[in-house]
């Protein structure tokens, strides 16, 4: 089992054009900045401020979820999970990796009894209401997850979702629900406590972005029969892995501290995450969520907007989208690749039985090799052409490996946090729009922002067509 990283395309050769990789020497002076990061970091655990990397380890937060979904096995044919941001993006990410293509659409016996996976991660009616009308409530559980337990969409859709509930079934909705969040905070706890609700807890040291590991994916993962020991276990080795001093074999350290001196010397803010593989397309935009809410701050020493701005793709069909711009457009980027050594199944490329010259190199091959290969040929035109990339190698898309992306990627952003001199863990600059949203709506204590939203210049039809 294993992940590795090969990024020799990201460090400069003999003859490369300036600013189209980084210099040896700029390598070997990031890797000398990397001890007290690392230091950081493991104070932080010691002290309880990065919660997430003890979530691999904690056997009974992990039995929450395992003996919920034991207790619970067979029956329901539906979970819908409401939540938004990292209450959802996680559970995406791990049903569309984890389980096979098109879960929702197989049949039961498909889908070994288990579940289908919905996820509600919007207020927009035209989805939710066509869901519920689809649904047979008397065999759907919803999952209502919010850290913070006041979320307006989630909360809006959990409102909703009851009372549909009650309608249906005529009593018995709590029955039908479970709440995940915060152990003590937030109006989830007292339904949880007031209606008789069944309640996982999000540690309090951890954040939504940071919690897929957690009940908050752990639960949904467990329903729908993921291996979620080996998900935490895959974690667990990649945390023991990235406490390595040494930066230049720390996968965390690699990955923070060439995306951060590809940014700051380089001038390449531009982060692209580019699976070749379906399974790992909704990982690329969990990881999105991870790096921008995580990264994109205000600098503690001066004020300095910082940040990178990532970006996600699919290989290989953003080759026939964003591909152009990555190779031509502004030299603004790099590009990660996340290449699959072992895919689940391969199907061999027939030969054509006439003579069709310019197909005739297909045949023979087969699909999951013609995907490696477009991978590592993008990976060289675009180094060949001064864009740096790097390519991180999962041997397979399993819980395993999939625990280790997580928490490489997650211990990357606390790194990249330290670089960039921002706090990783808050996200202060959603809190005005939140603010105006709740003064439209009438929230009674929103009156400081109903005040501002009063005062602000109102749209001029002049500038209007
Ligand atoms: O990463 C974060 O903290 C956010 O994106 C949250 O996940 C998102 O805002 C939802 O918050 P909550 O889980 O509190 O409902």
């Amino acid at each position: 089992m294993a992940l590795t990283i090969d990024y020799s395309n990201m460090i400069a050769r003999a003859g490369s054009p300036a600013k189209s990789a980084i210099a040896e020497a700029d390598w070997e002076k990031a890797c000398r900045r990397f001890a007290p990061l690392l230091d950081a970091l493991l104070r932080g655990r010691g002290d309880g401020t990065f919660g997430f990397l003890d979530l691999p380890t904690n056997a009974a937060l992990l039995a929450q979820s395992t003996e919920f979904a034991a207790r619970t096995r067979g029956r329901f044919d539906d979970v819908v999970i409401l939540g938004i941001g990292g209450s959802a993006l996680g559970p995406i990410a791990l049903r569309t990796a984890l389980r096979p293509p098109e879960w929702n659409a197989l049949d039961e016996r498909a889908r070994g009894g288990a579940p289908r996976l919905h996820v509600l991660d919007n207020v927009d009616p035209v989805t939710i209401v066509a869901l519920l009308d689809r649904l047979d409530l008397a065999r759907t559980l919803f999952v209502v997850i919010s850290k913070s337990g006041g979320t307006a969409e989630t909360m809006a859709q959990f409102l909703v979702a009851r009372e549909r509930l009650r309608r249906t079934l005529g009593g018995g909705e709590r029955e039908h629900l479970v709440l995940v969040t915060d152990p003590a905070k937030g109006a989830l706890r007292p339904i949880a406590r007031g209606e008789g609700i069944a309640a996982l807890d999000i540690p309090a040291n951890v954040g939504g972005r940071f919690s897929v590991l957690s009940p908050v994916g752990v639960l949904p993962a467990a329903l729908i029969g993921i291996d979620v020991a080996q998900l935490l276990a895959g974690a667990e080795d990649m945390r023991r892995r990235c406490e390595s001093s040494d930066a230049s074999t720390n996968p965390a350290g690699v990955f923070a501290l060439l995306q951060h001196a590809a940014d700051t010397l380089l001038g390449k803010p531009i982060q692209v995450l580019m699976p070749y593989s379906d399974p790992l397309r909704a990982f690329a935009a969990w990881w999105v969520q991870l790096w921008a809410e995580s990264l994109g701050k205000i600098r503690f020493r001066d004020g300095a907007h910082v940040g990178p701005t990532p970006l996600a793709a699919l290989g290989a069909t953003d080759q026939h989208s964003q591909v152009q711009l990555f190779m031509e457009g502004p030299a603004d980027k790099t590009v990660t690749f996340l290449s699959v050594r072992e895919g689940s199944t391969d199907v061999e490329i027939p030969r054509l039985h006439q003579d069709v010259g310019e197909l005739a190199y297909l045949g023979g091959h087969r699909l999951g090799e013609l995907l490696d290969v477009e991978c590592r040929a993008t990976a060289a035109a675009l180094g060949a052409r001064g864009r740096p990339n790097m390519t991180v190698t999962l041997d397979r898309v399993d819980p395993w490996h999939v625990g280790g992306l997580i928490m490489l990627l997650e211990i990357a952003t606390v790194l990249a946090g330290a670089l960039y001199e921002v706090n990783p863990l808050d996200q202060p600059g959603v809190e005005l729009g939140k603010q105006f949203t709740y003064a439209m709506l009438g929230r009674a204590d929103a009156e400081r922002a109903r005040q501002e939203w009063s005062l602000l210049p109102k749209p001029d039809p002049k500038w209007s067509v």
